[in-house]
């Protein structure tokens, strides 16, 4: 079942692999399409299925990264790199290691840069100069947060520090020992930088992300809901399990 809302390009998939499937599908053409397309690259549970495939495609020669440069959307704050929880590791042992995407041309915000502020003003100018995301990868969180945008009263335009919502800090506990261990601020890419995004691919998948997605798609835009500010953009991919599209399924049908 496929249809259009406000523009956006709505996919609702049986399962988790189908909607995997599609989303790589999807990242490979943009790839063969242009060569060195600059990636807005996505971490959490829901793209590990399509990075997955990704790294298929590139072993079955269907896809090749290595004029392909990259730009993750956050990283937690304070952590390491090598914490098997940053989500540094997190790109490396799903994608990069697997891929041959060259090592200068990922980026992932800093964990432990001294200077935050340098960091974030870096990261935006980096991403400037590169041309511009032609394709930004999307999760969404329980709470409608994009990258590590959370509710807010404003949306926060750049590259910038953000101190972790508690629902989104209990969500993330499930990859950590305990909930003391989850970093309690992060840093992400700002809501400008992510609307400036040529296209958007954002994936959600099982019922926990029911509610959110029908808000996000025909709620009020609102920095209440980061996600909604999407209904704003012009080339929007919204790829769904059965059970994410469950309150949406009658109104995309
Ligand atoms: C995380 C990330 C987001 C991600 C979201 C959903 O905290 N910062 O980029 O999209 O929350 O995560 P998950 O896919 O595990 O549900």
């Amino acid at each position: 079942m496929k249809n259009k809302i406000r523009g956006m390009r709505i996919i609702v998939s049986d399962t988790y692999e189908e909607m995997s499937k599609k989303a790589a599908t999807i990242v490979a053409a943009q790839v063969n399409l242009k060569p060195n397309s600059i990636l807005g690259l996505a971490t959490g549970g829901t793209p590990v299925g399509m990075y997955k495939e990704l790294v298929k495609m590139y072993n079955d020669d269907e896809v090749d990264f290595e004029d392909v440069k990259s730009f993750n959307l956050d990283e937690y704050y304070p952590i390491d790199k090598t914490n098997n929880q940053s989500y540094y590791y997190y790109m490396n042992d799903n994608l990069f290691k697997h891929i041959n995407m060259k090592e200068d041309n990922i980026n992932i915000p800093n964990g432990h840069a001294e200077d935050i502020e340098k960091e974030c003003y870096e990261y935006d100018k980096n991403i400037y100069n590169s041309g511009g995301i032609d394709l930004q990868v999307l999760g969404i969180g329980t709470n409608g947060h994009i990258g590590f945008n959370e509710p807010d009263l404003t949306f926060e335009s750049g590259t910038h520090k953000v101190k972790l919502d508690d629902e989104t800090i209990k969500a993330n506990s499930r990859f950590f020992d305990s909930i003391e261990e989850v970093p309690k601020e992060a840093i992400s890419m700002g809501m400008k930088t992510i609307m400036q995004s040529r296209k958007i691919l954002l994936l959600a998948n099982g019922e926990a992300k029911a509610k959110i997605i029908e808000k996000m798609l025909f709620g009020e835009i609102s920095p209440n809901v980061p996600a909604s500010i999407l209904q704003l953009h012009p080339h929007v991919i919204v790829i769904l399990d059965k059970e994410a599209a469950k309150y949406i399924e009658d109104k995309v049908n």
